[in-house]
């Protein structure tokens, strides 16, 4: 991979809503890296959210990215122009951070990889909760065989969004367990075969699923498990706000959202889940700092993504048909 090696690495924003407002936080918390400018579709937004920035205002997307200052584009639309804007980006040469979940389906995600391919630039899925130091400590154990051999994997997600905001997304089977997904082969490897359901319970208009889970064999035999809801908050002792545990004959690791808690709501979170904002701090970091300046591969690459949305498609299916899909 070409290295960055000018002071300052140049970041332009497509798209400027909720999760743009942690990437900008993360950037300027990025040594030797800035953002520069942003384009967003209204130009109310755009201009609000330039000013609170600290960054220019494009008119357009193509002026955004074939503007020389910028070296890295961060896609951070919704999901159905993913590919549009990234393959803006690969074809004006600029590296690309885009978000998850990055494709509509595998065919979108790998030819965002035939365009970052063809021109030896990283195309980094924002797969961010892998960034978390205790998830590649977790990795670490596994890996090493600290853990004996494992027998389970659990990825559990409650965190309550009001109807207006679960609307601006998909159903939480593409929306959430895309993150599930990557998690999982990151930690412990692809599955060989799941099943899935899912249900609608506190919409009243919206018709997509606010709950969905997913029951998963491993290569090795072992089982996992994924829950994923907007349905409703767990605020109980110990909560499964978010939590990640991976279970051996020789240990375990948990991972949890409420290891840093503040008392104050967090976007459309009821409190701010401090390991949200840290993990996309770390993904960001990782981005700039680790593969465009020193050159490393990507932790999680868009091949990564690909064999999460086989997964979500095999959810979908089994949901469908009622039955175990193979993977
Ligand atoms: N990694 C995470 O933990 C995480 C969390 C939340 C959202 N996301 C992802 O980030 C992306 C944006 O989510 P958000 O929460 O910021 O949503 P949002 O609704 O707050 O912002 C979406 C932005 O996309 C723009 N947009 C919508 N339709 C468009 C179109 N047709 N053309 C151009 N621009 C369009 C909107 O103007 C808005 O600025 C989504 O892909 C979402 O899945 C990731």
């Amino acid at each position: 991979m070409p290295k960055i090696t000018k002071d300052t690495i140049g970041v332009g924003f497509i798209g400027a809503g909720d999760i743009a407002i942690l990437h900008a936080k993360a950037v300027e918390r990025t040594p030797g890296a800035k953002l520069v400018g942003l384009w967003n579709r209204s130009l109310e937004r755009a201009k609000e959210r330039a000013k609170d920035f600290g960054c220019k205002n494009y008119p357009t997307v193509d002026a955004l990215v074939n503007d020389p200052a910028i070296d890295a584009v961060f896609v951070l639309t919704n999901l159905e122009t993913h590919l549009e804007y990234t393959a803006a980006a690969l074809k004006a040469g600029k590296h690309v951070l885009v978000e998850k979940p990055v494709g509509e389906s595998v065919a979108q995600i790998a030819e965002m990889k035939k365009l970052a391919d063809a021109k030896d630039l990283v195309c980094l899925p924002g797969h961010n909760y892998i960034y978390e130091s205790s998830m590649r400590r977790t990795k670490e154990l596994v890996d090493g065989g600290d853990l004996g051999k494992i027998v389970s994997a659990y990825v559990m997600y409650n965190i309550h969004h009001p109807e207006e905001v679960a609307k601006r997304y998909p159903g939480v089977v593409r929306q959430i367990l895309t993150h599930h997904s990557y998690i999982l082969l990151y930690l412990v490897g692809k599955p060989v075969e799941l099943c899935a359901m899912k249900a609608t319970l506190h919409y009243k208009e919206y018709t997509e699923e606010d709950i969905a889970m997913v029951q998963m064999r491993l290569h090795n035999g072992a089982l996992a498990h994924f829950c994923a809801s907007f349905a409703a908050d767990d605020h109980a002792a110990d909560p499964w706000t978010v939590m990640v545990k991976v279970i051996g004959t020789a240990g375990s690791t948990r991972y949890s959202y409420r290891d840093h808690v503040e008392i104050k709501p967090g976007l459309v979170h009821s409190q701010t889940y401090t390991a949200y904002q840290g993990s996309v701090m770390n993904e960001v970091r990782h981005f700039l700092v680790d593969c465009l300046r020193m050159g490393e591969k990507p932790l999680s690459t868009l091949e990564d993504a690909i064999t999460a949305q086989t997964m979500i498609e095999a959810a979908e299916e089994s949901i469908r048909k009622g039955s175990v899909v193979k993977l």
